[in-house]
């Protein structure tokens, strides 16, 4: 898939995400492909590279399974990094002050692009 097929294809529906929780999704970004952890807040949904900036691991403990701590925040299942799901920002961990590299997305008719 190149890059302007991806950007034209929708990531996933909606409607597939929890309102507060995660999904886990593939795309051509670069060039490459990515995994993506995706977070829905109400209508708008949040992305990231699902690559953790302390040791470049996957976030989730299996594909598409992300653990979300009490205090609302993203954690990493290797070694229990926190992120903000507001700006992806590591708050707590051995990253901290580090952050998730964010990934632009729109929700349209529903469906959720890469914007
Ligand atoms: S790889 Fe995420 S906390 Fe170590």
């Amino acid at each position: 898939m190149s890059v302007s097929e991806a950007t034209t294809s929708p990531l996933i529906a909606l409607e597939r995400i929890a309102d507060g929780g995660f999904a886990e999704v593939e795309a051509g970004i670069d060039g490459d492909f990515e995994s993506l952890v995706l977070y829905r807040d109400g209508d708008a949904v949040r992305g990231w590279l699902n690559i953790c900036p302390h040791a470049g691991r996957r976030l989730d403990w299996a594909p598409g399974q992300f653990l979300k701590s009490k205090a609302g925040d993203l954690v990493c299942a290797a070694h229990g990094a926190s992120f903000s799901l507001q700006d992806g920002a590591c708050v707590a961990g051995p990253c901290k002050g580090d952050r998730l590299r964010a990934v632009p997305l729109e929700v349209r008719d529903g469906q959720v692009f890469l914007a």
